[in-house]
């Protein structure tokens, strides 16, 4: 869910004595701001209806510029996690007049029974968090390997999708397509340093993120996967490639290129990764933001992909950096991939790799097809779902064999 944002005007009897917003305040403004969602949605007492009452166990919030008497701000709500009895909402306020960022609060729910203790989230309540989600049954679980808990989604039966998101971010960029695909079973990690899975300070390395990979296919059982890779998870899968590459019949590239960092992307990796380390992720998620989405993108669009991009942790963007700035030029790979069926896909707005980029990669993959996505930037597969979802069934169709869905 990305609640509609509302808009509250700051009040002289909410300020401190310097004239800004008190921090209890703002408490109260994003308490507020929560009730606003349900008030516009399915209701003020739908917890109360469901019978559980969601607790808050943890709330961070940042403030990043004062607000002060008159200036209007406005909220906006996403939800950047739902576990079993568990869920994070990350709420950013931002003054309306200019769009500053004011500040950011981040709170984990626990869904507290009339037992007063933790049940799951009901139905009606999964709803309303994330309508986007394809179905109720939600498969969350940590996965450990090399001693790195990795969190992984896994939802469905048949043969598998493993679906490798991009930098920074983490599988939620794949929520539409997780479980969407009947007769599939989807497998959705957030890389080592991402999401919710553990960041340890080093050891990153597309190699190291491509065999996480593979160990985590042996912990849930699964020999070979389809492929699906976005951007970094492009650079990941092409490593995947060169060490595992049995364990993959079947390959999606999304908004990826083969070419490694020249000189001057090297030295934008350095930038970068000092900026991570000074401004932390929130920074990272300002520089990156324009460039991620196609022009028409929705705010509340923007807002999640924000939300994703700002919780990742320091190690792991400065790991991932590095990994980026360090990978192998994969060109010399594609010829090679005769044989194995391949659709490359890309937004057709998508400003970091853009559409020509994609259809000269599909070019040197014999038989690959491309598929340009219309009014999607770098993320298309969760601008245009439907588009993506659609190239996406398509193609797992024409793999057939008799592993494949109802084969
Ligand atoms: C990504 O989306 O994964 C990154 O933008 C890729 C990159 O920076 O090369």
């Amino acid at each position: 869910m990305s609640g509609v944002p509302v808009v509250f005007t700051v009040y002289p009897g909410d300020c401190d004595a310097y004239g800004h917003l008190n921090q209890a305040s703002f408490l109260a403004y994003f308490e507020r701001a929560r009730w606003h969602m349900l008030a516009d949605g399915p209701g003020m007492d739908l917890f109360e209806r469901e019978g559980v009452w969601p607790a808050v166990r943890r709330a961070v919030i940042e403030y990043h510029a004062p607000a002060y008497p008159g200036q209007s701000l406005r909220f906006q709500l996403a939800v950047t996690r739902i576990g079993r009895t568990s869920f994070t909402m990350r709420q950013v306020a931002r003054r309306d007049a200019d769009d500053e960022l004011i500040a950011t609060a981040e709170s984990v729910f626990v869904c507290i029974g009339r037992g007063d203790a933790a049940v799951p989230i009901p139905d009606a309540v999964r709803r309303f968090l994330v309508p986007a989600l394809p179905s109720a049954e939600t498969s969350q679980r940590p996965v450990t390997v090399h001693g790195v808990e990795i969190a992984l989604d896994d939802r469905g039966s048949g043969p598998a999708l493993l679906f490798v998101h991009g930098f920074p971010l983490n599988g939620t960029l794949w929520r539409h397509q997780a479980g969407a695909f009947p007769g599939w079973r989807t497998l959705i990690p957030d890389l080592r340093g991402m999401g919710r899975s553990d960041a340890p300070d080093l050891g990153y390395s597309m190699a190291t993120y491509a065999d996480d990979l593979a160990a985590l296919l042996d912990v849930v059982g699964v020999d070979d996967v389809v492929l699906v890779a976005l951007s970094m998870g492009g650079y990941v899968a092409f490593e995947f490639l060169r060490r595992h590459r049995p364990r993959v019949r079947g390959l999606v590239l999304a908004d990826t290129r083969a070419q490694a960092d020249s000189a001057e992307g090297r030295r934008a990796r350095e930038t970068a990764m000092a900026d991570a380390r000074e401004g932390g992720a929130p920074l990272i998620a300002e520089q990156m933001l324009p460039k991620l989405l196609a022009k028409g993108a929705p705010e509340p669009l923007r807002e999640a992909v924000r939300a994703m991009m700002a919780a990742t942790s320091v190690p792991g963007l400065v790991g991932a950096l590095a990994a980026m700035r360090d990978r192998p030029d994969a060109t010399e790979l594609l010829p090679t991939l005769q044989g194995l069926p391949t659709l490359v896909t890309v937004g057709a707005e998508d400003a970091i790799t853009p559409p020509a980029m994609s259809e000269a990669m599909a070019k040197a993959i014999p038989g690959a097809k491309l598929a340009v996505i219309a009014d999607a930037g770098h993320l298309a597969p969760l601008e245009q779902p439907e588009l993506f979802n659609r190239h996406l069934q398509l193609f797992l169709q024409q793999l057939g064999g008799p592993t494949g869905p109802g084969g």
